[in-house]
């Protein structure tokens, strides 16, 4: 099979093009390198099948042909991160927006039909979230504190109906993946991502910085069981057209999180809280909880969770410490 990933040196496309690699696929990456690495893809690039191009989705003259040569097309390429997206308000809405509506055009207007899948995000559930986050729940966005804190959710938002669309309308086959937290190596803390940002942390022995009282819940999916479930879903000619939740139900404070990195790290760093207004702005509003339902998955596809939250953690201060090591040394 000939698959194309938007964003594919980036943290779950560099981890969608290893395993499409293992199964003896061809592998295209796109990605302009704006959080992405060269390094993600390193470990397969000199494989047999596998082809990356530095280009920018909106504007990459060749997209056209790359779209019209897949079979499968995975669109991750996006502008994510809290960070980011506070810094970026304006990139955030061009390249979620317009860069899946070129993505979807292109792939009506190929001909081929490729099966696609956009990476969508459980941001657009907002602030609610006292429960299990079901695909037909009444989606929120919070105007009252009308700022670009929303602009990723809106985004993704617009992604989703674009996709369901260009399903309906132009019979493309299209499955919206509602992606939760998804953690693993290669991600990226320096963006607000939480667990690569607490392993680094206890790995270096410095204070792990909690964000907000660290009541707030979240739940998190190893990003190869991600992958899997993304893969699975492009399979299943029942989840064209659909919404459909992808992440571990399993939750957990943040609180507890930075404990159980500390303890798997055996590190001496004590726990520090810094308020929201401080760790984002004043007015932030954070998300108090987020566990996905996942009876549709389930219910579509056969899926279960292979690793656990304390495998995952295990395998992230496994790389870190060389790192956090190398760093002291030369430091
Ligand atoms: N990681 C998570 O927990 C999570 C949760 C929900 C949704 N998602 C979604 O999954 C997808 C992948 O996220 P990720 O965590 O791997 O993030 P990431 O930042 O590692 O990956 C995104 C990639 O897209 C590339 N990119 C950005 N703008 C581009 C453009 N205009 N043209 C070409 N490439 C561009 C970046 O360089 C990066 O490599 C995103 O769509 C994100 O919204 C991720």
């Amino acid at each position: 099979m000939r698959v194309l990933i938007t964003g594919g040196a980036g943290f779950i496309g560099s981890h969608l093009a290893e395993f499409h690699l293992d199964k003896g696929d061809e592998v295209h990456c796109v990605d302009d390198l704006s959080t992405g690495t060269l390094e993600n893809v390193a470990p397969f690039r000199e494989c047999e099948g596998f082809r990356f191009d530095r280009a920018e989705i909106r504007t990459w003259e060749a997209l056209p042909e790359a779209i019209a040569a897949a079979e499968r097309i995975y669109h991750m390429a996006a502008v994510v991160g809290m960070f980011r997206v506070l810094a970026e308000p304006e990139a955030v809405l061009a390249t979620n927006v317009a860069g899946t509506e070129r993505v979807l055009r292109c792939a009506s207007e190929a001909g081929n039909a490729p099966r696609v899948l956009i990476a969508s995000s459980s941001e657009v559930y907002g602030p609610v979230g006292t429960h299990r986050l079901d695909e037909t729940d009444g989606l929120l966005v919070h105007c009252d504190t009308a700022k670009t804190q929303w602009n990723y959710a809106l985004s993704k938002l617009a992604g989703e109906a674009l996709g369901i669309t260009y399903s309906g309308s132009f019979g493309l086959p299209v499955t919206i993946a509602r992606l939760f937290n998804t953690i693993g190596k290669r991600q990226s803390g320096r963006y607000g991502m939480v667990v690569p940002r607490f392993v680094q942390q206890a790995a270096q022995g410095e204070p792990i910085t909690v964000f907000g009282d660290g009541l707030q819940t979240r739940s998190f999916c190893n990003v190869e069981d991600a992958v899997r479930a993304l893969h699975l879903l492009c399979e299943s000619d029942e989840a064209e057209g659909e919404i459909v939740n992808v992440g571990n139900d399993h939750s957990i404070t943040i609180l507890d999180l930075a404990n159980l990195v500390r303890e798997l790290a055996g590190s001496g760093s004590p726990v520090v809280f810094v308020p929201d207004s401080e760790a984002y702005y004043r007015g932030f509003m954070g998300i108090r909880h987020r566990k996905p339902a996942l009876d549709k998955l389930r219910r579509l596809v056969d899926f279960e969770h292979e690793q656990s939250l304390e495998d995952t953690i295990m395998d992230l201060l496994a790389a870190a410490r060389p790192a956090a090591q190398g760093a002291e040394a030369t430091g």
